[in-house]
């Protein structure tokens, strides 16, 4: 069929043409956001899920939504490099700009600027045309109390002008350890005060770098809706909804086998729907389209994501990652990792680190550890054949 019109958006952060199985998420989402803007309390979310599962179209969705019902919103996408005060501090500046066109600046308002000017001197954050004749309190350097100072300031202007803020945070297990704890005590300091100001992250699962405090308010101040793979039903949606407003349809097997084959993930619905696409003459796209559809994706798929992702591992990562993959699909104890690979729990304990900082595995409980991308396992096994046992990698 026609390339010009193939309905479907296999991409990062990319919307899809129809984004289905996830109106439970979005309503409460809705929900929390009017909630905020009206003054009343609303729990903030932390969406985590595998690599794929759509958590960035989530937030970009969620973010309209902010707009529309009138709140201020800031999105960002964390960068691990970086530490939070200086990437959160421009966000927090467009926000206080935009608070101060709703209303001539209070004192209030000069506060928050001040507090902004004062935490970003600190954090050697970069703003833009700070006034620097805003009265400034001083910061103290510890990110718990400045962040929390600064935002509490930005909720009480958020407030007195009956609107809301909403925070948007991607990538947010990017989050530098010991940033993280201060957003949340913030975050916390915020609820207790019934400000509106909220927050929506999304990030792989894996949030084991709080410890203390923080983990025990982070339990109850967010909800952490898992965001997986669609159910048959929204998975059979996700194909046929782009490809009905083309007057394309699918045949009930196809549709079957599809969502067997993608397992219900939606980057992988995407891909296997561009391609049944391409592989299709004409309506309805039959089974032994999708079969073709469903070899021409994989291949695509080793070539433009998987191969590129092993690439950057170094050897004995790659090895690890293989003995990983031996056991299929799902988190596995790191102790028969390594028992796997002849290596004690300490010798295989910085491999597995390394891996769990490339974003390439997580760890979804103390103990075990799984790949961040769905089918990985399935690559490695493929690019990778079992060799005879008897050599393991030497520890480095
Ligand atoms: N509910 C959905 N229905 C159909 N397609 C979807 C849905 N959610 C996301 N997609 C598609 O899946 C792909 C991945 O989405 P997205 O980039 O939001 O995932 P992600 O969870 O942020 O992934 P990553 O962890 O790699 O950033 C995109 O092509 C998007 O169009
Ligand atoms: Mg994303």
């Amino acid at each position: 069929m026609r390339a010009t019109h193939n309905p479907y958006n296999p991409g990062a952060g990319v919307p899809p043409r129809e984004l289905a199985g996830r109106d439970g998420l979005i309503e409460q989402a809705r929900v929390a956001i009017v909630r905020a803007k009206a003054g009343r309390p609303a729990k903030s979310t932390i969406m985590l899920g595998l690599r794929g599962v759509g958590k960035t179209v989530l937030l970009n969705t969620f973010e309209a939504i902010a707009e529309d019902n009138g709140c201020q919103t800031a999105l960002l996408e964390i960068d691990p490099d970086k530490p939070l005060a200086q990437q959160l501090a421009p966000h927090l500046q467009h926000v206080l700009h935009r608070l101060d066109r709703l209303k001539k600046a209070g004192a209030d308002l000069q506060k928050a600027f001040g507090s902004l000017q004062a935490f970003a001197a600190m954090f050697k954050a970069t703003v833009n045309d700070v006034d620097f004749s805003l009265a400034s309190p001083s910061a103290t350097g510890d990110l718990i109390i400045d962040l929390t100072d600064l935002l509490v300031a930005i909720g009480e202007a958020a407030k007195k002008r009956d609107t809301a803020v909403v925070l948007l945070i991607d990538e947010i297990q990017y989050i530098q350890k010991g940033d993280l704890s201060a957003l949340i005590m913030a975050l916390h300091k915020i609820s207790q005060r019934q400000l509106p100001l909220l927050m929506f992250g999304g990030g792989l699962p894996q949030l084991a770098k709080l410890a203390g405090d923080a983990k025990s308010y982070a339990e109850r101040l967010f909800d952490y809706p898992p965001i997986g793979p669609l159910d048959a039903a929204a998975a059979r949606l996700a194909l046929t909804g782009p490809a009905a407003r083309e007057d394309v349809t699918y045949t009930a097997d196809a549709l079957d086998y599809l969502v067997e084959q993608t397992g219900g993930y939606p980057f992988f619905l995407q891909v296997w729907g561009a391609h049944c696409w391409d592989a299709t003459a004409k309506s309805p796209i039959s089974l032994a389209d999708a079969k073709k559809a469903s070899a021409t994706a994989l291949a695509a798929l080793d070539e433009g994501i998987f191969k590129v992702r092993l690439a950057r591992l170094t050897e004995r990562q790659k090895a690890y990652a293989r003995a990983i993959a031996e056991f299929g699909a799902e988190p596995v104890h790191s102790s028969d990792v390594a028992e796997k690979l002849g290596l004690s729990l300490s010798q295989a304990a910085p491999i597995r680190d390394e891996l769990i900082k490339k974003g390439m595995a997580y760890s979804p409980e103390r103990g075990l550890i799984g790949f961040t991308v769905p089918k990985f396992d399935e690559f490695l096994r493929r690019a990778m054949p079992a060799k005879k046992p008897g050599k393991a990698p030497k520890p480095q």
